[in-house]
C-alpha cells in the first residue's frame, strides 16, 4: 500500500488500487502539495479559515474565498488560516474586484503559494502579478479556446467547471467539458468541478485525464464549515432536481446564472422581475434601472442564508451534487469516503 493513501483493513486487490489511485492523483498532487488532488472550491462565506485549513489538514487543498473582501481583512484571513494549518492552501480571488491588484499583493506577501483568479478572463497585469509573486496561477476554462489560450498565456493549471455546480455556472456540463478540454490540455494538470459528490465519479475523471478534482457543496453542509445549521440542514433535505439555476423571465434583463436550492425567494426572484419587466414596459422605470434593481434582487442573499440561516429568502447555493449530502460530516471523514469509494471502484474490476 502507497504510505499516503491511509486505507485501513485492506485486501491484496484493495492495495493495488489504493497504489494505482496514489499514481492517478500523483500529478495533481505534486502541483498542489498535497495528499489527495481534491480542492475545497472557493465558497463566499463558506470557505474561511476553519473549512480550509481542515481540508488541507485532512490530505486535501482549501481554498479561501476571498469574495467581496478588501486587502485588509483578506490580510487577515490568510494569517488565521495559516495559523490553524502548515500545509498548502489557495486564495481565490475575482478578477473584477475594484482592488484585485492589492490583493494578488497581499497574498504574495503571505507567502500564499496558489491563488486562483475566478470570475472573468484575468488581465495580462494581473497573470504577471501572480507569476511575479512566485505563486502558481489557477484559472477557470469554461471552453476549450480559453483553455487553450490559458495554457499559453502562463496559467499553471485549469478548473473546468460543470453546469451541475453551486453557485455562479456556465451553460455546459462537465461530462461534456471533460470530453472537451481533457484530451487536448495537457502541458498543465486540469481539475475537474461540478455535481461531484462520489470517490468512482473522481476516478472516471482521473482516469480521462483530470488531475484532481473540486468540490464545494459536499464540504459546504461538513462539521467544520461554519454555516448555520438551517443551511447545513437544507443540504442534507434537499435532492439533486432541488438545486437549479436562477430563471430569467426577459430576453431584455439578462439574469447570471446561479444554481442554487429552491425557496421563497427563488419564487420572489420571478415575481419580482415580473413586475420589473411590466413597470419598464409601462415607462414607470428606465432599461438600466431596472436592469440595477433585478441585479440587486439577490445583494447579500448568500449571507443571509449561510450566516443568518435564512434558507427560505436567502440564496441557499447548491450544486446538483446536494442529493449526495446525506448527514454532517467531518472533513476527513468526507475525503476518506471519496478516497475508498475509488478504490473500491478499482479494486472491483480486479
Ligand atoms: C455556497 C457556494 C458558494 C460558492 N461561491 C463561490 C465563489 O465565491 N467563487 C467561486 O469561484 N466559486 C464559488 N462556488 C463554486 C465552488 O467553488 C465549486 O466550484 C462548486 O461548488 C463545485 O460544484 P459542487 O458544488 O457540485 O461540488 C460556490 C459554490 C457554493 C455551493
Amino acid at each position: 500500500m502507497p504510505p499516503d493513501i491511509a486505507v485501513t483493513h485492506i485486501s491484496p486487490a484493495e492495495a493495488q488500487a489504493a497504489s494505482r489511485l496514489e499514481k492517478l492523483f500523483s500529478r495533481g498532487n505534486a502541483f498542489l502539495g498535497s495528499r489527495v488532488a481534491i480542492l475545497g472550491g472557493a465558497m463566499s462565506w463558506v470557505s474561511e479559515r476553519h473549512l480550509v485549513a481542515a481540508i488541507s489538514n485532512a490530505g486535501g487543498f482549501g481554498v479561501i474565498a476571498c469574495g467581496a473582501m478588501g486587502p485588509a481583512l483578506l490580510e487577515a484571513e490568510i494569517a488565521a488560516t495559516q495559523a490553524l494549518t502548515q500545509k498548502p492552501f489557495g486564495v481565490n480571488l475575482i478578477t473584477m474586484h475594484p482592488q484585485l491588484d492589492e490583493l494578488i499583493a497581499v497574498c504574495v506577501r503571505a507567502g500564499v503559494t496558489h491563488i486562483v483568479l475566478a470570475g472573468g478572463i484575468p488581465s495580462g497585469p494581473a497573470v504577471r502579478a501572480v507569476k511575479d509573486g512566485g505563486a502558481k496561477l489557477i484559472c477557470f476554462a469554461p471552453a476549450l479556446v480559453l483553455a487553450r489560450r490559458f495554457e499559453k498565456s502562463g496559467a499553471d493549471a485549469l478548473v473546468i467547471e460543470g453546469s451541475e455546480a453551486g453557485g455562479h455556472i456556465g451553460p455546459v456540463s462537465l461530462t461534456v467539458l471533460a470530453q472537451e478540454i481533457l484530451p487536448h490540455i495537457r502541458k498543465i494538470p486540469v481539475f475537474v468541478a461540478g455535481g461531484i459528490g462520489r470517490g468512482d465519479a473522481i476516478l472516471a475523471y482521473l482516469e480521462m485525464g483530470a488531475a484532481g478534482a473540486q468540490l464545494g457543496t459536499r464540504f459546504a453542509a461538513s462539521r467544520e464549515s461554519i454555516a448555520h445549521p438551517n443551511f447545513k440542514r437544507a443540504f442534507v433535505r434537499a435532492n439533486a432536481r432541488d438545486a437549479l439555476p436562477s430563471v430569467q423571465l426577459d430576453a431584455r434583463f439578462p439574469v447570471i446564472p446561479v444554481r442554487g436550492l429552491v425557496n421563497e425567494g427563488t419564487k420572489r426572484f420571478l415575481e419580482m422581475q415580473a413586475e420589473t419587466v411590466r413597470r419598464f414596459q409601462a415607462g414607470e422605470v428606465g432599461k438600466e434601472a431596472a436592469q440595477l434593481e433585478i441585479e440587486h434582487f439577490w445583494a447579500g442573499a448568500l449571507r443571509r442564508a449561510v450566516i443568518e440561516g435564512d434558507v427560505e429568502n436567502g440564496s441557499v447555493m447548491a450544486g446538483q451534487s446536494v442529493g449526495m449530502v446525506t448527514k454532517e460530516q467531518s472533513i476527513a471523514e468526507i475525503i476518506e469516503e471519496l478516497i475508498e469509494q475509488a478504490i473500491a471502484a478499482l479494486a472491483q474490476r480486479a
